[in-house]
């Protein structure tokens, strides 16, 4: 069976997305600019020329909107302008031209589903009454109980904790996150203009896309009704394993996937039509099975989704057969491109999920008082997995540190810790800080060079002495480094055009046995995710994920190459 992402077989890609490589930069841990310690624009400007070597197509910023940084910027105060910790807008104009110039696109993050609480209009909801214009732009409700003392319904937040907080008047308002996002009522016409004005804003600035944070929460189920599955999740924070059991257990909740959403991003689609060149919109949406999933790239909606899928298979041959072909045949009934993706500011990075026990899990967080990786294991099969991923056709995303094979800090000190996840489940949730840890640049340089002022402050969460064997300074142009492999595997994918191609399973595909093998145009990826040595088909090998990948016409497990088809 031959498998496609649009477009059709033959087909080059017309639009830039369709099988573009985007490069997600977490803005506050990318580069320094200025030495106060926190990534910022100028950090991001200075280091476009790196971007561009490694041969990306696009840049993805997570947020830079002015915000109190309750949840490192997920949480927007205004939405038309930059925190001061970032730069200006002056900047981010200075910053999008030079990207233009040097050939990358450059999506922006919009984050729709709640605000912060700092933002003028929750302030303004807080000052009037009940029943307000200005409380209808959120979810406000009366809560239950004789006195209204108990929440409107049992919804948790996904940070932990519950998803209601009460205000002075008794009232109570929906927070899907923490406490300082409040979330927006998409039934309110104002709130819907209000997206399209800022969408405005940005695309007139000459941004090239959005990436929709929380694409799924927008609208709730009629009535906010309570969710059965949710009480167990809840029932035990203390047991992760049970709140995972319950998660994948239960339907769909009420405030997540609801068929109203659709309606807003095809009014969304109609807005980017109006402007010049290939605007597009990316869905972060948690969304499952893949039909679901893809609800969302339908030809009037948006143009691609993270496939979550594809990162939840870990490193594991059978599930991530399975993950492509449902991607791929899902794909092609909506005619979107597929997309694929490894690692992002959210979960554990592959390198280190990949070097645990079980290479399947998708801990959330890692500390030091759990299983640690076998960091050589986890960074010879994240070499093997980027390779495998940009083997793919349709468009994929590399989370800022994959170039470089960074792993997850695990060992961060608990009291350095900023994200809200953690607090709200008492630290059972070690959270996503260990994957935000500021990018080393140079390897012998105070904070690994992550402020170009040499005496900068020190990097806003402290990075590991391993990080030094992982600088860019010792990769970049250095035979052998993961920089060189993905920027060579980046190369031969733009030249042999596979973002645009079909797949067919070759005859050494073998899920089972832990062998992935596909050919896409004139390349024969093959990974071996099991135990044993394995044949290599016949044929000139153009990319190898290790120097020793291959030994005596044998590729060695916890490898990859692509081969000449
Ligand atoms: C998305 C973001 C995550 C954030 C959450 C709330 O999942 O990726 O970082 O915490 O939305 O905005």
């Amino acid at each position: 069976m031959s498998l496609q992402a649009a477009p059709a077989p033959g087909k080059q890609a017309t639009t830039w997305w369709e099988d573009a490589v985007i490069y997600q930069i977490y803005p506050r841990s990318f580069a320094d600019g200025n030495g106060d310690g926190m990534g910022d624009l100028h950090g991001i400007k200075s280091k476009l020329p790196y971007l561009q070597n490694l041969g990306v197509n696009a840049v993805w910023l997570s947020p830079f909107y002015v915000s109190p940084q309750a949840d490192a910027g997920y949480d927007v105060a205004d939405y038309r302008d930059v925190d001061p910790r970032f730069g200006t807008l002056q900047d981010f104009d200075a910053m999008l031209a030079e990207a233009h110039e040097r050939g990358l696109k450059v999506i922006v993050d919009l984050v729709p589903n709640h605000t912060s609480d700092e933002h003028e209009w929750f302030q303004a909801a807080l000052r009037s009454p009940k029943g307000s214009r200005e409380r209808d732009r959120y979810m406000f409700r009366d809560g239950r109980g004789e006195n209204g003392e108990l929440p409107p319904n049992n919804w948790e937040s996904i940070f932990g904790g519950k998803a209601w907080t009460r205000v002075d008047d008794g009232q109570w308002y929906l927070h899907l996150f923490d406490t300082k996002q409040p979330d927006l009522n998409w039934e309110n016409p104002e709130v819907r203009e209000e997206m399209i004005s800022v969408l405005r804003f940005w695309l007139d600035r000459g941004v090239d896309g959005f990436r929709i944070d929380v694409a799924h929460g927008l609208v709730k189920a009629e009535g906010l009704p309570d969710w059965a599955g949710r009480e167990s999740m809840v029932g035990d924070v203390k047991n992760p394993d049970a709140l995972e059991e319950a998660a994948s257990t239960e339907p769909t909740p009420p405030y997540f996937d609801q068929p109203g959403v659709h309606a807003i991003y095809r009014e969304w689609n109609k807005v980017l039509a109006e402007y010049p060149g290939d605007r597009m919109l990316v869905a972060e949406a948690w969304v499952e099975p893949a039909e679901r999933l893809f609800h969302y790239v339908r030809q009037d909606e948006m143009q691609q989704a993270f496939n979550f899928d594809f990162l939840r298979a870990g490193w594991d041959a059978e599930r991530l057969s399975a993950s492509i072909t449902e991607s791929l045949v899902q794909a092609g009934k909506v005619g979107a491109p597929s997309t694929w993706v490894l690692s992002n500011h959210d979960t554990v990075r592959h390198t280190t999920r990949f070097g645990l026990q079980d290479p399947t899990q998708l801990p959330k967080g890692v500390g030091a008082r759990d299983e640690q990786p076998d960091e050589a294991l986890g960074l010879s099969r994240g070499r093997a997995a980027i390779l495998t991923m940009l083997a793919l056709p349709g468009s994929a995303y590399l989370y800022q540190g994959d170039e470089l094979g960074l792993p997850e800090h695990t060992l961060l000190d608990d009291a350095v810790r900023q994200d809200p996840a953690f607090f709200r489940t008492q630290g059972v949730e070690r959270g996503r800080d260990g994957c935000r840890v500021p990018i080393p640049w140079k390897s012998d340089a105070p904070g690994f060079g992550f402020s170009t002022n040499d005496d900068g402050a020190s990097p806003w969460l402290p990075q590991p002495d391993s990080f030094a064997r992982y600088a860019a300074d010792t990769q970049v142009g250095k035979p052998g480094s993961v920089y060189e492999l993905v920027r060579a595997a980046l190369r031969e994918r733009a030249a042999r055009h596979l973002g645009s191609g079909t797949i067919e399973w070759a005859p050494a595909h073998n899920p089972s046995g832990g062998v992935v093998s596909f050919v896409n145009g004139s390349v024969q990826l093959i990974a071996n995710m099991g135990g044993s040595p394995i044949e290599l088909p016949d044929g000139v090998v153009l990319v190898a994920s290790a120097a020793e990948a291959v030994e005596d016409g044998l590729l060695q497990p916890n490898n990859a190459v692509w081969i000449e088809a």
